[in-house]
């Protein structure tokens, strides 16, 4: 187990990746290659991904979950993207940024509906933030939710979001008051088989195939009061909180990517010959090694330190989001790094799709893009640091 004594590993967090890793290369590996071809959702596996918790796994067992710890996310999430990121994308937005955000804001009733059939995985969530011109700057969105009575009438379009084509449930970040800006967005509950919610074009991804994105549309979806997360204008720093837990997710996502990329070139390395010797013995391939080795470490420490941050924040309600910025900005530049190195010193073979390094390869830029830009996260890094915000 790696964190050399570093992090308070239990026999639990052991056991959960021993399940994750078992389950991505029992049910998972066999099938990651077709899935990512079609681009079909693999509800099949996504099922039984529920039944074994790992769809709500820091959700209290009484709402669904399997009441575990960060650590324990992390830990599940890193050994499922080892073997297939899409996977890992959709478990993680059903954790992160659709479990944790109601837990975090929402009321006992929104708890029940939502939280529960989304963590015991039978239903799918859905985080929805970004609009076609709103995407890093992500407080001027136009999509609009008015008052009327005891409810919102909401209309507007939001794209790339993750799961929408099959998600029961979303968390929505709509405007209310669009002169107050970002403080005019306010978070809702939605429910995709109500009138008034209609499933647009689904995106056609480089990587993370099998996970569906599209847009959706709202047109005059009549959204109850008692679907309001949070209050009117409180919505960006939902927003905004909830991303600073996915960042975490997308981090271990990275790593699991990363660490995949690097066991295949180290097994390539020992068994391929040119030249007389096994390619591992030429300090063009050894150097590689030794810096994709060196960076996961360090991307390992940072992500299970982010995790650590946020598990404290739950007791002292303290922000975590320099810890998680760093780690998503790291992990995933690592990612790209050694997803990159593995197709090089794989050579062609790198680059069909005999072998998944290709896959390692255009699953591994999304995570320099999603749930906040590698920009982004420098940005929100060096505000904190600078005392700007
Ligand atoms: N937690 C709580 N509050 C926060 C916060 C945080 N992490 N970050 C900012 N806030 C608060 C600030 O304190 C500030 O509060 P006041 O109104 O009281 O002053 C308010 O939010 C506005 O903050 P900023 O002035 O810093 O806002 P900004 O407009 O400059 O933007 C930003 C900040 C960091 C650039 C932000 O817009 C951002 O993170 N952008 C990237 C968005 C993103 O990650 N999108 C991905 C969407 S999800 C996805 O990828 C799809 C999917 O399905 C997975």
């Amino acid at each position: 187990m790696a964190g050399n004594g570093l992090f308070p590993f239990t026999d639990e967090h052991e056991s959960i990746r021993q399940a994750a890793r078992n389950f991505a290369q029992k049910e998972i590996a066999p099938v990651a290659a077709e899935f990512d071809e079609t681009g079909e959702f693999p509800s099949k596996t996504i099922k039984k991904m529920g039944e074994l918790g790992f769809m709500g796994i820091e959700v209290p067992e009484e709402y669904g979950g399997a009441g575990m710890d960060t650590l324990a996310y992390v830990l599940a999430l890193e050994e499922i993207c080892k073997v297939d990121a899409a996977h890992g994308t959709i478990m993680s937005v059903n954790n992160s940024l659709f479990c944790n955000g109601i837990m975090k804001f929402g009321t006992e009733a929104q708890k029940q509906k939502y939280v529960v059939p989304v963590a015991s995985g039978k239903a799918i969530g859905a985080y929805s933030l970004t609009e076609p011109m709103s995407g890093s700057d992500a407080g001027t969105m136009r999509s609009r939710a008015v008052r009327q009575g005891n409810e919102y009438i909401i209309n507007g379009r939001k794209s790339w979001v993750t799961s929408a084509p099959v998600a029961e449930y979303i968390v929505l970040f709509t405007m209310t008051d669009p002169e107050k800006k970002h403080r005019g967005i306010t978070a809702f509950l939605i429910n995709a088989s109500q009138p008034g919610f209609v499933r647009g074009k689904k995106e056609p991804k480089l990587g993370i195939r099998a996970s569906a994105t599209s847009e959706i549309l709202f047109e005059d979806y009549h959204c109850p009061l008692e679907d309001r997360l949070g209050e009117e204008g409180e919505g960006f720093k939902i927003a905004m909180a909830v991303l600073d837990a996915g960042r975490i997710g997308i981090a271990s996502q990275a790593l699991g990517i990363a660490e995949a990329a690097y066991e295949a070139s180290l097994a390539y390395a020992k068994e391929r010959e040119a030249f007389g010797a096994k390619i591992g013995e030429f300090q063009g391939i050894s150097f590689k090694i030794a810096d994709m080795k060196t960076r996961i470490e360090a991307a390992r420490l940072l992500v299970y330190n982010a995790a650590l941050a946020k598990e404290r924040a739950k007791k002292t309600g303290e922000r975590f989001t320099s810890e998680a910025a760093m780690a998503k900005l790291f992990a995933s530049e690592t990612a790209m790094f050694a997803a990159h190195t593995a197709v090089q010193i794989h050579g062609g073979i790198g680059y069909s799709k005999e072998l998944p390094v290709e896959r390692y390869f255009r699953d591994a830029k999304i995570t320099e893009i999603y749930e906040g830009t590698s920009e982004i996260q420098r940005m929100v890094i060096s505000r904190m640091e600078l005392g700007l915000r």
